[in-house]
C-alpha cells in the first residue's frame, strides 16, 4: 500500500528530545530554521528519568582536574584524555547556564547540596531529590518554549538518515502511519542508548538503539559497542519482569547505605577497598557472585546508616517502593544489577561531527572516548549538556558555508503493514533478542556463548529481512543490528575491562587491547585504534 508522502524543509533537524537533543536546540533555534523530532512525547526519554544527579566540578574544594582524573580512572584505561578535558572544563560553564534556566538544584543552607557516588573522590553531584533529569528536562523544555523557536514533532520516529556523497541532507519519518520526508542541512542524532535489548534493564521502552543503526546503515563509524553498563541496584520484584526496572539510584549508597547477601553480612569490603562505592563494573559483578555463591537472584541495600531524611531526599524511590510495600525507612530493598547505559556508539569528535558532512550525534548516541570502558556515575547527563551544547555550535557556525541549495532526492518509500503472523513473530524474536542479550551478552561473557549468540542473531535477522519497510519491522531490525555489533565486539575483545568482563580472558591486557573498536557496514574487519575522537576528523 502506498502512502501520502509530507515534505518538510529544515536548516536543523535534532532527533531526540532528552538532554542532549533539546540543548542543541536551544543553541541552534535562535539562528536557524530548527525542530526536533522524538518518539514518544518530548518529555519521554532516558533523560527524564534520571535520578542521582550531574557531575560537575563546582564544589569549592574540586577541580576539573580532579573531575578529570575520577573519570579516567573510572573509564579502565580507555579513556580519550582530550575529550575527557573538554567534558570537565566546558561541564562547569553549561551547568551554569542551566542553573541560569531555572534548574533547581537542592541547596544545604544556602549552598549546594553536592552528593557522592561510586568512584568520585571528591562531592560534586548537583541533585534534584531523586529526579534530577525532570527538573533538567523541565528547565530546558521551558526555555524553549519560552523563546519559541523550535519545531516540535512528537510521536515520530526517523526511520532513515538521507545522505548522498558523503553529505547528510536529512530525514525519512514516520507519524501516525504517514511517512514525512524532512530536508535538512544538518541532522543532530540524540536518540540515547540501546540497553531495551536486554531483558533487565533501566531505560524507558525508545531505547532501541534506533540512532547508531541509522548512522552506521549510511556508513558511520561506530566504536566500543561491547561495552554495556550494568547498575547495580535496581528493585527486583520477584518473577515479574518489566519492560524498565525501576533503579535505586547510587546517591543511596553515595549518602551511606550498604549492600548485603542473602545471609544478611556486608559482602563490598571483601571487593574492593570503596567498597559500596567502587566503580559500578566492579560493584554489579561482586554482586552476580554473591547472588552465585547463595543461589538466589538479588541482594539486600541497607538504609539503616543514612543520615538524612529518607522520604525527603529520595522521594521518587520512597513513593515507588512503598506502592510495592516496602517501606525503605524500616526495610531492606531487594535489588539486582540490570543493563543501564551503553558507552558504544557513534564516533564523533569533541564537536559532536560523525564521519558524514552535516550530520552529527550527541549524548548516549555516541562514542569518543569520554566514558572509555566504565562510565563514571552521573556523567552522562554532563556529556549530553556538553555535547549537545558543541553540536549545536557547530551547526551555527556552518551555517554560511552550508547555504548552497543541495541538488536533493526525493526519496520514494512504500510502507508496508506487517501481517498478523508476522507481527507475532518480530514480538517473539524481540523477546528472544533480550533474553539472549541478558544471558550471553551481559555482566560476564564467554567466547563459545558470543559465538553461538551471534548466528542466532544472523538468523533472526534474516527471519525478519523481507518484513518490508514499517516502523515496527525498523525497531526491531535496528535492535538486532546493535545486538550483533555488541556482540562482535564483545567476541573481538579477548581481555576483561571496565563493563566487558570475559571468563575466558579475566584479565585486563594493555599490550594487546588498549585500543577502541571500531567498525563500519562496509564488511571490513574491525579496526583496532589508539583513539576515537579524531577519527570524524
Ligand atoms: P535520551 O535522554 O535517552 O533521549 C533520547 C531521545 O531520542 C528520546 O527523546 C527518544 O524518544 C528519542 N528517539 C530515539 N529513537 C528515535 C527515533 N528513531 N526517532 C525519533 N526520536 C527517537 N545519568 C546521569 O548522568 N545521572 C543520573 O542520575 C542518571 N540516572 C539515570 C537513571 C535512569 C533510570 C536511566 C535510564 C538513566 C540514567 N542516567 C543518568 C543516564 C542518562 O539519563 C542518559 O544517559 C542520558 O539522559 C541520555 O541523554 P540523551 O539526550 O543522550 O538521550
Ligand atoms: C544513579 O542515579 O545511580 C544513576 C546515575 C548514573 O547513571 O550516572
Amino acid at each position: 500500500m502506498t502512502f501520502e508522502l509530507s515534505v518538510y524543509e529544515f536548516d536543523c533537524v535534532i532527533v531526540g528530545s532528552g538532554i542532549a537533543g533539546l540543548r542543541a536546540a536551544e543553541v541552534v533555534g535562535p539562528h536557524a530554521r530548527t525542530c526536533v523530532i522524538t518518539k514518544g512525547k518530548s518529555k519521554e526519554s532516558s533523560t527524564q528519568y534520571a535520578q542521582g544527579g550531574i557531575a560537575v566540578a563546582l564544589n569549592e574544594d574540586d577541580a576539573p582536574s580532579h573531575h578529570f582524573e575520577d573519570t579516567l580512572a573510572a573509564g579502565d584505561g580507555l579513556c580519550d584524555p582530550e575529550a575527557v578535558r573538554v567534558l570537565v572544563e566546558d561541564g562547569p560553564r553549561r551547568v551554569e547556564e542551566l542553573i541560569g534556566m531555572g534548574a533547581n538544584f537542592d541547596k544545604k543552607n544556602g549552598d549546594f547540596d553536592f552528593t557522592t557516588e561510586g568512584a568520585h573522590r571528591k562531592r560534586r553531584i548537583l541533585h534534584a531529590g531523586d529526579a534530577t533529569g525532570r527538573e533538567i528536562e523541565k528547565a530546558l523544555g521551558r526555555k524553549l518554549l519560552l523563546d519559541g523557536y523550535v519545531s516540535f514533532f512528537e510521536d515520530t520516529a526517523v526511520l532513515e538518515l538521507l545522505v548522498q556523497d558523503k553529505r547528510c541532507y536529512g530525514c525519512i519519518a514516520i507519524k501516525a502511519g504517514k511517512l514525512a520526508v524532512f530536508y535538512a542541512k544538518s541532522v543532530i542524532l540524540a536518540t540515547g542508548g540501546y540497553s531495551q535489548v536486554y531483558a533487565y534493564n533501566t531505560n524507558p521502552p525508545l531505547a532501541t538503539g534506533d540512532g547508531i543503526a541509522l548512522a552506521y546503515n549510511a556508513g558511520c563509524e561506530v566504536a566500543d559497542m561491547e561495552f554495556v553498563q550494568f547498575h547495580p541496584t535496581t528493585l527486583y520484584l520477584g518473577d515479574k519482569k518489566p519492560i524498565s526496572i525501576f533503579l535505586i539510584t547510587e546517591a543511596v549508597r553515595g549518602e551511606g547505605a550498604i549492600l548485603l547477601n542473602q545471609n544478611l553480612e556486608r559482602f563490598m569490603p571483601r571487593y574492593h577497598p570503596d567498597a559500596e562505592l567502587a566503580p559500578r563494573d566492579i560493584v554489579s559483578r561482586a554482586i552476580l557472585s554473591e547472588m552465585q555463591n547463595t543461589k538466589t537472584d538479588h541482594v539486600y541495600l541497607d538504609l539503616s546508616g543514612l543520615t538524612v531524611d529518607i522520604p525527603s531526599r529520595f522521594p521518587t524511590i520512597y513513593k515507588r517502593c512503598l506502592e510495592s510495600q516496602i517501606d525503605i525507612t524500616k526495610s531492606f530493598i531487594p535489588v539486582a544489577p540490570a543493563a543501564h547505559y551503553c558507552m558504544g556508539g557513534i564516533c564523533t569528535d569533541v564537536w559532536a561531527r560523525t564521519t558524514i558532512d552535516g550530520l552529527y550525534a550527541a549524548g548516549e548516541v555516541t562514542s569518543m572516548g569520554i566514558h572509555g570502558a566504565n562510565r563514571l556515575a552521573s556523567n552522562s547527563l554532563l556529556d549530553g549538556l556538553v555535547f549537545g551544547y558543541r553540536a549545536g555550535r557547530h551547526v551555527v557556525d556552518s551555517l554560511p558555508g552550508n547555504a548552497e541549495p543541495l541538488d536533493r532526492a526525493l526519496p520514494m518509500r512504500d510502507r508496508f503493514v506487517p501481517s498478523h503472523q508476522d507481527r507475532i513473530k518480530l514480538m517473539r524474536i524481540r523477546e528472544e533478542l533480550r533474553s539472549l542479550m541478558w544471558h550471553d551478552v551481559g555482566i560476564v561473557r564467554e567466547g563459545d556463548a558470543l559465538e553461538k549468540v551471534l548466528n542466532r542473531l544472523k538468523g533472526f535477522e534474516s527471519a525478519i529481512a523481507g518484513f518490508g519497510f514499517h516502523e515496527d519491522v525498523i525497531e526491531v531490525q535496528n535492535m538486532l543490528l546493535v545486538s550483533r555489533l555488541c556482540a562482535e565486539f564483545a567476541f573481538a575483545r579477548q581481555e576483561s575491562r571496565g563493563a566487558h568482563f570475559r571468563v575466558d580472558f579475566p584479565v585486563r591486557d594493555d599490550v594487546a587491547w588498549q585500543l577502541h573498536l571500531v567498525g563500519k557496514a562496509s564488511g571490513a574487519q574491525l579496526e583496532k585504534v589508539p583513539n576515537i575522537a579524531k577519527r570524524p576528523l
